[in-house]
């Protein structure tokens, strides 16, 4: 009964691991996911998540399920999280929040909820996550793209972004990534988020945001949250979607949560009525372990003070990467400016490097990234940044 189904394509993102697994040579490299790797390219698990799983284990617990909505005290702290505690809409209680399958299931989530309230479109930034794409369009939308990168000299491409913005028709849902762009790692300035902003209101658009990376970027989670609670303050009823894999690093449990900002509590329930009509026979509920972690953090100063000083550390060892990158291509004497390397923040480079140039660094070099030319900063250690940047200097000489 099979026959007929094709053999798809690979993940351009997930197929690079499974690429990078079948691969013997013993230098090989994976750039691609972007997923934390300490120095000595091993998977990290934060010392404070170690120790929370250790009271978790201690505590007993049942397995029942969780709600339709998941944890709600871990929804609520999500939520202070990226709002910040002073939200007037969060102190209000008119946010609605659910616990999602992390940034993706919440994206899924809210594409659909839109799709049934009337939306056929959503708007990204181009370039923008690769999976925003398909998640998008799974649930119904027509995914349309307004300008954000200007390949020629690396750097945001604002003036189009703007214009491109005020060409949305009124009402249409505009996707924005809260900090460390994803693939670019090019974030607007705060003067030009409110400059977003006001053409955001003035278009009458709905702003979700996607937010992956908070205490990433710069390594303050409050810092990295401004672009979302400047939007908050000038009184958009944003939609918000937030991930715990790269910050807490907990990337295969699956945590995050999705909130909407209402316009009253009366609203906010409603809202969240909705959200719950299409968990339920998505994936019914969400998994727990994940949420007991981030909950048990978040509640606890002390704890959440380690948290904050460990991801920011993850974001020191990339940084220092990027810089001794960049210097090896220079002192390697090659002839491309780099700089963008260490201008970009968050885990990726996006290094300028064509589809052909990538596909040497792998054929050749073993180093697998995106076709984009995406360069997981997290995956380059002091052992094999050297290797890498010769490949690098190698292809794009
Ligand atoms: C990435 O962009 O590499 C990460 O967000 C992981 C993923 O799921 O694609």
């Amino acid at each position: 009964p099979w026959a007929n189904f094709t053999q798809a394509p690979p993940d351009p993102i997930i197929g690079l691991t499974e690429a990078y697994q079948n691969d013997d040579f013993p230098q090989k490299v994976n750039v691609g996911v972007g997923a934390y790797r300490d120095d000595s390219g091993m998977p990290f698990v934060l010392p404070v998540v170690r120790q929370v799983e250790k009271e978790i284990t201690a505590e007993e617990l049942d397995h029942e399920y969780s709600g339709i909505a998941g944890c709600p005290s871990f929804v609520d702290l999500a939520m202070k999280f990226a709002y910040g505690e002073d939200c007037v809409p969060l102190l209000e209680g008119r946010i609605a929040g659910v616990q999602t399958l992390s940034g993706t299931g919440g994206l899924r989530v809210f594409g659909e909820v839109l799709n049934s309230f009337g939306h056929t479109e959503i708007h990204i930034p181009n370039p923008s996550w690769g999976n925003h794409v398909p998640i998008f369009r799974n649930a119904g939308l027509d995914v349309k793209t307004y300008s954000y990168y200007n390949k020629e000299n690396s750097s945001l491409d604002f003036e189009g972004m703007i214009a491109d913005i005020k060409n949305i028709p009124e009402g249409k849902c505009i996707l924005l990534h809260v900090c460390a762009h994803n693939p670019t790692g090019m974030d607007p300035q705060i003067d030009q988020w409110k400059e977003i902003s006001s053409v955001v209101k003035e278009k009458k658009l709905l702003p979700f945001f996607d937010c992956a990376y908070q205490g990433f970027a710069s390594g303050d989670a409050r810092i990295d949250a401004a672009s979302l609670r400047l939007f908050v303050e000038d009184g958009h009823k944003v939609a918000l979607v937030q991930s715990f894999s790269k910050n807490m690093g907990l990337y295969g449990q699956r945590v995050g949560a999705l909130s909407v900002v209402a316009d009253s509590q009366e609203e906010a329930q409603r809202v969240l009525s909705q959200l719950k009509v299409h968990i339920r026979p998505s994936y019914s509920n969400p998994p727990r372990h994940g949420a007991r972690i981030v909950q048990k953090i978040l509640s606890d100063e002390q704890k959440t003070d380690a948290f904050v000083e460990q991801c920011s550390s993850m974001a020191g060892r990339i940084n220092s990467m990027r810089a001794t990158l960049k210097q090896t291509l220079e002192d390697l004497g090659s002839s491309r400016d780099w700089s963008h390397i260490t201008k970009q923040i968050g885990m990726f480079a996006y290094s300028g490097l064509t589809k052909e140039e990538v596909t040497v660094l792998r054929e050749k070099h073993h180093i697998y990234c995106t076709l984009d030319g995406r360069i997981s900063m997290a995956g380059v250690t002091s052992k094999n940044v050297k290797y890498i940047a010769e490949a690098i200097h190698d292809v794009s000489k």
